[in-house]
């Protein structure tokens, strides 16, 4: 099985491959944009068949797969999946074991396999409690998928988005004189291990029915789009992230901005955006309003 399809080479936007045929109604033809996803809904959907939790996240594993295969074919760039949350040390010690098993897994198994695919493999969070074999498995990862820039893929792991800002300003204090040029957004960055930079989130998707953020990416979601599916994680098909895809290219998104603005959002100096969807928009605009 390709874990991503040979079409990531060119991911060019056609109207037919973003419809489905329950939504023959085109998207534009938006490439490159960030999506973050929050993948909930593992355990419920288990014990709703009388399976342990674990089995959810397992069959987690698996939906991740085929979103992440589907993901450039759909003109998305980046997708930054919210793993592990630093509350999820809360729970009980098994579930906490086989999460990290099953990222160490991933990380170890598709690495290679990701590099061929263009998949470039990153991990932002903490680092510091992660278990040491996971650790070297990210750093691995990381390395062999480095030269890899078609889709790029990220684990947010032990991840906090208030902890992160904490950490980022105190590095920036910390280095200001030295670097007083420097944006808070690269101490962000660098406090959270993101290699390579990248734009902010256009579109947030959360499955599994509840309609909150849950520490994820609050300095990157700030114009994010939302959506939010009933769908519980582990059924979370191909076609409803269509379904959120399509949505969000009927968003008219304005920044804040007026006709004409461009809006001041994040774009890294050597990420393209190809025909960016901002452009357009920025041409777009008809109305004020955020
Ligand atoms: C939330 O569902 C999901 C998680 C806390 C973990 C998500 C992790 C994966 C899908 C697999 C990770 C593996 C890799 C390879 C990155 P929940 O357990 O809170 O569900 P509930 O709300 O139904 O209890």
């Amino acid at each position: 099985m390709h874990l991503v399809s040979p079409h990531i080479r060119n991911p060019s936007l056609t109207e037919d491959r973003v419809s489905d045929r329950t939504d023959q109604r085109s998207t534009r033809s938006d490439t490159d944009i960030h999506v973050g996803l929050i993948m909930d809904g593992n355990g419920r959907w288990a014990e709703s068949r009388g399976h342990p939790r674990t089995y959810g996240h397992k069959r987690g594993v698996t939906a991740l797969r085929r979103i992440v295969e589907a993901a450039p074919r759909h003109g998305v760039r980046v997708l930054t999946l919210y793993a592990f949350s630093s509350d999820n040390w809360k729970r009980p010690a098994r579930e906490v074991k086989l999460l990290m098993g099953l990222m160490r897994h991933y990380l170890q198994n598709e690495a290679e396999h990701c590099r061929e695919n263009g998949v470039r493999l990153n991990v932002i969070g903490r680092r510091d409690r992660l278990p040491e074999n996971l650790l070297r498995a990210v750093q691995r990862a990381e390395t062999i998928t480095g030269p890899a820039n078609d889709l790029i893929l990220r684990f947010a792991v032990d991840y906090s988005g208030r902890y992160i800002v904490e950490k980022a300003a105190e590095l920036w204090a910390g280095g200001r004189g030295a670097s007083d040029a420097v944006p808070f957004r690269r101490a962000i960055e660098q406090a959270m291990h993101a290699d390579p930079e990248v734009p902010d989130i256009d579109l947030l998707i959360r499955s599994g029915g509840e309609q909150r953020l849950s520490d994820f990416m609050p300095w990157e979601s700030a114009y994010a789009e939302l959506w939010f599916s009933p769908v519980l994680w582990p059924d979370f098909s191909v076609r409803d992230f269509r379904a959120a895809l399509s949505a969000f290219s009927h968003r008219q998104r304005r920044f804040g901005g007026l006709n004409g603005q461009k809006p001041r959002t994040f774009t890294p100096p050597h990420f393209s955006r190809k025909g960016s969807i901002h452009d357009r928009e920025a041409s777009n605009i008809l109305q004020d309003g955020h």
